[in-house]
């Protein structure tokens, strides 16, 4: 139920607002118009999605309703290589299944797009148990990449996918370049696939364990690979376990990846209740939620300043505060995580309050909210990386 219109006077006492008895508005002042610029049939061959705009009325107090201005915000996202999200809300991959786990629950269309669970070539398992656990602001995961494996997932999803207006974007894990390789030629071509975001957060085989993405060298090499892979657009996801994260993001860059997204979870552990051990099954697991939002803006604002390709945000968003952060430190648009696990309403309420946002500021598009916190001249580089003094 919507709160009633009150009006702070001077002497800071609210009354309620005034009725004018002319104007009544039976509709919400903000009205999703769906596929504008899209296509006008149901699917999204995998590659576009026409951009959202968000209709929004003009005052309230109007002189009438058929006079009032009308104030369109385009939410559009431009994420490369014929990518185009209809509004900058992404829901992150693991916390929002496949997609359709959350049909009767959300109007999950409406979403800018859907990073569906980790793939990988086999099916896996996953970690012993136990998985997860909170921690203050956050919760530490270690579900160890279980999902059906890349056939599976073709089989189950992909057609549903394609009769869809959201673009499901897959993300790829492996632990080989090869492996990533595999999975991403049997992503290619099939319709309702979007686009691949690759996970290196994994340890690579190749290099005895050490994660793709703590090194410019392999994060370089596995995106190129992928790269010559496949013309889907390709995402890659940083890891924030690194000390300096620029080098890596250019390497991906370089490599010919279409954007970055930052962050996947830092790498934590929790001690089990008797202290004998630590708690999860796998000891070390991913730490995510609030608690990891500060880290996540600090590597945005790092690589907004380092590569000219689009960075879509990650870390601990909870409300359009947020998303309004993530977008001042240099993100083009956010994924909301953890927080779907609390109210998985949230993503599709952040896009209207985002569009309303716009609206109140005056502004066409959400665009002139992106880089205003980044430095007017760039910066010198830094050779440590973390720009840290305690
Ligand atoms: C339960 C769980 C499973 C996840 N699985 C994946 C995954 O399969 N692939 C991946 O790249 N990131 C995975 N992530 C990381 C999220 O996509 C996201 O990067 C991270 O949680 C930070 O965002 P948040 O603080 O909003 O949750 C997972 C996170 C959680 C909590």
């Amino acid at each position: 139920m919507k709160a009633r219109r009150r009006v702070v006077t001077a002497s800071g006492a609210a009354v309620p607002a005034k009725r004018r008895p002319t104007v009544r508005r039976i509709k919400p002042a903000i009205v999703p118009v769906t596929r504008r610029d899209g296509p006008t049939g149901g699917q999204l061959t995998g590659h576009a999605a026409g951009a959202t705009s968000v209709r929004a009325t003009g005052p309230a107090e109007g002189p009438s309703p058929a006079a009032a201005p009308i104030h369109e915000v385009d939410l559009g996202v431009d994420l490369g290589r014929g990518l185009v999200l209809r509004n900058p809300v992404l829901v992150a991959s693991g916390t929002f299944g496949y997609g359709i786990e959350y049909g009767d629950v959300v109007d999950v269309q409406r979403l800018g797009a859907i990073c569906c669970k980790g793939t990988t070539l086999r099916a896996r398992s996953g970690n012993p148990t136990p998985r997860v656990t909170e921690t203050p602001g956050g919760m530490l995961n270690s579900i160890g990449l279980q999902n059906p494996g890349v056939d599976a997932v073709v089989e189950k999803y992909a057609s549903t996918w394609a009769g869809w207006q959201v673009p499901v974007i897959v993300n790829v894990a492996g632990e080989s370049i090869a492996d990533y390789v595999e999975v991403v030629r049997r992503l290619e071509g099939v319709p309702g696939i979007a686009g691949i975001e690759l996970n290196i957060s994994c340890p690579n085989v190749g290099k005895g364990g050490l994660q793709f993405a703590i090194d410019a060298e392999a994060a370089g090499a596995v995106t190129a690979a992928v790269r010559r892979a496949t013309d889907l657009p390709l995402l890659v996801k940083l890891s924030p376990n690194v000390a300096d994260v620029r080098p890596i993001a250019r390497a991906i860059e370089d490599a010919g990846a279409d954007a970055l997204t930052a962050i996947n979870t830092l790498s934590g552990i929790a001690v089990g209740p008797t202290r004998e051990r630590p708690l999860l099954g796998n000891v070390f697991g991913g730490l995510s939620g609030p608690a990891i939002k500060p880290v996540a803006l600090k590597v945005v604002y790092e690589v907004a300043q380092t590569v000219d390709i689009p960075i879509v945000g990650i870390g601990g968003v909870t409300e359009l505060a947020d998303v309004l952060d993530f977008l001042a430190v240099g993100a083009v648009a956010v994924q909301v995580g953890t927080a779907i696990f609390a109210d998985p309403t949230l993503p599709v309420r952040l896009i209207d309050e985002l569009g309303a946002e716009c609206r109140r500021r005056g502004l066409d598009s959400h665009r002139a909210l992106i880089g205003t916190a980044l430095p007017k001249r760039a910066t010198a580089t830094s050779a440590r990386g973390a720009e840290y003094r305690p």
